[in-house]
């Protein structure tokens, strides 16, 4: 549904340039919720605003549906106007002379299909119902609370029904608890419209919840793109791995015999690649055995518990394993001082060349 190839953008201020988008290609699928997840500055909002028309790309093409929108090589590039597309964006773009209603009416007013009186009515009190702002419809806008305004841009841009949704942090200015409500509501509309959405995030929480696949970015360049499982269970990188939830990272030196010299002493893992020779071996938290007493298996070493935090379903520790701290997560009891045997399993370990 979107198709995005070679992507290039260039921002140029003086004599400094930055690429902001660096060769990026991704395709969206017609039903798929797409996530583009990384910190501030690695250009998620850049792409956004190049698939969305608000920027001009320096090189590669851009597709929706099967329509060329943009293409640098060409110099051919379509006005957001003429894509056919919903945004929600970060600063809630409300305005401020109209009511609730009449916000969320606008596009159907407005924009390039007509709609009847009965069918805006329809469409508007629907979509204000969706992100619970049912009672609201007349309020003046001014008088919303912040969150509130932001469910008015998000209730707006799904009254038009739109095949393809942009979202760029659409949740970043909402609390705790309404962002779960809202995120939630959001995955269940694009999944009820079949719509396509891009979406723009910081928060990997908010990636794996709601997306089909993600593709993390880092400086204008895509890592990997793969679905949540995938990127957290097979990072491709250490970059990725460090991104996707917490993990113990060791220093190690593959040795000879597929044994690995590591901060904790030697560990067993199966070296796929012979190349590898300085290394990061990752282990997840939750992929750490606990037992009381020595089972004699390998990568098996004493530890002290440290600190641990009971977190209800689960408690997280911080332990002590050969000098060198190590996060836990088990749903047994631990308490600080406590002595046990943890086993970093083989096969839960993952390998990065480390320079
Ligand atoms: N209008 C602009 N002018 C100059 N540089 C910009 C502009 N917009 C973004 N940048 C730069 O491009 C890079 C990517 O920014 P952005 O796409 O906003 O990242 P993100 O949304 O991931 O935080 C950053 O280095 C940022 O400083
Ligand atoms: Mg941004």
């Amino acid at each position: 549904m979107i198709s995005v190839k070679n992507l290039l953008k260039i921002y140029k201020s003086g004599d400094d340039s930055v690429r902001a988008i660096d060769g990026v290609t991704i395709d969206v699928g017609e039903h798929e919720f797409f996530v583009l997840l990384g910190l501030s500055g690695s250009g998620k909002t850049t792409l956004l605003r190049c698939v969305a028309g608000l920027e001009r790309p320096d090189g590669g093409d851009i597709a929706i549906g099967n329509s060329l929108v943009s293409s640098a090589e060409r110099h051919f590039f379509l006005g957001p106007e003429e894509r056919g597309l919903g945004m929600v964006f970060q600063s809630y773009a409300v305005w401020p002379h109209m009511t609730v209603y009449q916000n969320v009416a606008f596009p159907l007013v407005n924009g390039p299909r007509k709609h009847s009186a009965t069918d805006v009515k329809k469409r508007v009190l629907n979509a204000l119902e969706l992100v619970q702002l049912g009672g609201l419809a007349d309020r003046p806008a001014p008088f919303l609370s912040g969150g509130q305004q932001q469910r008015v841009a998000l209730a707006r841009a799904l009254a038009v029904e739109p095949k393809v949704l942009l979202m760029d942090e659409p949740l970043s200015n909402l609390d705790a608890r309404l962002r779960e409500e809202v995120r939630d509501e959001i995955k269940n509309l694009s999944r009820k419209f079949g719509i396509a959405v891009l979406y723009v995030t910081h928060d990997q929480v908010e990636a794996m919840a709601l997306a089909d696949r993600v593709a993390v970015m880092s400086k204008g360049k895509v890592l990997q793109c793969a679905p949540p499982r995938h990127l957290y269970e097979v990072p491709s990188s250490r970059e990725v791995c460090e991104f996707l939830g917490s993990t113990n990272l060791l220093d190690g030196v593959v040795s000879n015999g597929g044994k690995i010299e590591t901060e904790l002493g030697k560990i067993v893992c199966a070296v796929s690649d012979p190349k590898l020779k300085n290394v990061s071996v990752a282990i997840r938290p939750e992929e750490i055995q606990l037992s009381p007493s020595a089972t004699g298996l390998e990568n098996e070493f004493a530890a002290e518990v440290l600190s641990s935090t009971f977190l209800g379903e689960l408690t997280v520790c911080d332990l002590l394993v050969n000098g060198k701290k190590l996060r836990f997560k088990t749903t047994q009891s631990a308490a600080p001082a406590q002595r046990f045997f943890v086993r970093l399993p083989a096969d839960k370990l993952k390998l990065f060349a480390r320079s």
